[in-house]
């Protein structure tokens, strides 16, 4: 198993170009299960999710190649709908297979994703809305067994929460279904408006994807097309970030910058001067910054994913900054670890007091818990005193295409060591 070495110290500057993203990769591609025959996508990141995602799809008939961030996917009739757990288990997002095999085959074993470092993440939301749809569905023995003989039927789904698993698994089961189907309280982030663009070339019928509220009208049939995956707004924003927390001068290229607004705002609250292109955003050099409070909420708020890399930057702030989650229950993790190398926080329930102490980090051996946990750590270590290893970086492989190399461009010093 690989670590991550970090020697802090470096400043970053320069410039850099931010990949696909993962989270509109995902559910895109297994939207291709929709319509037999060859889907083409561009921009597609080499990630580990993405290796997890082309394996369940071949465990479910497909053919997929990948090659130059163009990874093809030639769909084929199934037989036996079914996602296995040894897939389903690597990759929680392999839920979004449910959708797509019921609204196709009329039924679809799928295994339950099991637990999560970051909270419970059930998946109530999901099975509720395909019930709303007209499924009937079973759990057991660690499988979800939806099955509706009739086929699914468009209804209204209203979500409590603005799931965007569970909004774009309901969309990809919606587009085949008989009738209008309308999400209420959906998910409005970045990556939903990319799967209906994509649903949308297939010849889907969905209007409303990015506000709250997303009409579906069904069709009965939907053809393989091409896409190119939108840039990544977290790996964008933790590399914005990792130009800040040592003082840097970084722009960060082929980005959208209305995708990580939020997090703009507050570099500027904080003290950063940031100069946002077309699709570029740079962050210039700033030797003291503020500590500033963030909450995490659903799109258009500040994001879950960046939270972490955001307390990471706060460790060097002047003053305390109030860090609320809201989105997860559990997901501050990475505070013990970043206490390991001497960062003063207190995690309350939902919300970490981080007491800034510029250069007060010291690098330690610390241990990454989930994809976003190890991008902070990896942070924290580029100003840290010494040397940091970061232990499991196969999360920071889930989600990150070549962290360190990009990293390593700007100036850190920072390399893959094997264990
Ligand atoms: C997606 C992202 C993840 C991001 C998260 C929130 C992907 C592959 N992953 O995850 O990176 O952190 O959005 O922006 O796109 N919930 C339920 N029941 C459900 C579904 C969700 O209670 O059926 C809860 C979750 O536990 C969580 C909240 O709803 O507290 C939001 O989760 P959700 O938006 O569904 O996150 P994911 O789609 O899993």
């Amino acid at each position: 198993m690989d670590k991550m070495w970090v020697k802090g110290g470096a400043i970053l500057n320069g410039q850099v170009k931010t990949s696909g993203a993962k989270n509109s990769a995902l559910p895109i591609i297994f939207s291709s299960l929709l319509a037999e025959g060859k889907h083409v996508f561009f921009n597609v990141p080499d990630l580990l999710d993405i290796s997890s995602t082309r394996n369940l799809l071949e465990s479910l008939n497909c053919k997929t190649k990948y090659e130059n961030s163009t990874l093809t996917v030639e769909v084929s009739y199934l037989n036996e709908p079914l996602a296995h757990y040894d897939y389903v288990r690597k990759m929680r997002a392999s839920i979004l297979c449910l959708g797509p095999l019921l609204a196709r085959y009329k039924k679809a074993q799928v295994s339950l994703p099991g637990g999560c470092a970051i909270g419970s993440r059930p998946v109530n939301m999901h099975i509720e809305g395909m019930q709303g749809l007209g499924a009937q569905v079973e759990i057991k023995e660690g499988y979800i067994y939806a099955s509706t003989p009739e086929g699914l039927r468009g209804a209204t789904v209203l979500f409590d929460l603005p799931t965007v698993g569970g909004t774009e698994n309901i969309m990809m089961a919606a587009v085949l279904a008989e009738g209008t189907t309308v999400i209420e309280n959906a998910a409005k982030e970045p990556e939903i408006v990319d799967l209906a663009n994509y649903l949308i070339k297939m010849g889907a019928k969905v209007q409303g994807a990015g506000t709250g509220v997303i009409t579906i009208q069904g069709v009965k049939k939907l053809n393989p097309a091409e896409h190119t995956i939108i840039p990544d707004r977290i790996e964008a924003g933790t590399l914005l970030l990792a130009g800040a927390i040592t003082g840097g001068d970084v722009t960060v290229l082929d980005c959208d910058p209305s995708d990580i607004e939020p997090l703009i705002i507050k570099l500027k609250e904080s003290g950063f001067d940031i100069e946002v292109g077309e699709s570029s955003v740079r962050v210039l050099p700033c030797a003291s910054w503020r500590g500033v409070d963030i909450m995490t909420a659903p799109h258009p708020a500040f994001p879950t994913d960046l939270q972490a890399q955001f307390m990471a930057l706060m460790t060097q702030a002047q003053g305390t900054s109030l860090i609320n989650e809201s989105v997860f229950e559990n997901r501050f993790m990475h505070v013990q670890e970043l206490t390991r190398m001497s960062a003063n926080i207190t995690p309350k329930t939902k919300v970490a007091v981080v007491r800034g102490n510029k250069g007060g980090l010291i690098g330690a051996p610390v241990m990454a818990t989930d994809l976003r946990a190890s991008a902070c750590l990896v942070l924290a270590g580029l100003v840290a005193v010494g040397e940091t290893v970061v232990s499991r970086i196969y999360h920071l492989d889930r989600g990150y295409e070549g962290l360190e190399k990009k990293l390593a461009s700007l100036g850190a010093n920072i390399k893959r060591v094997s264990e």
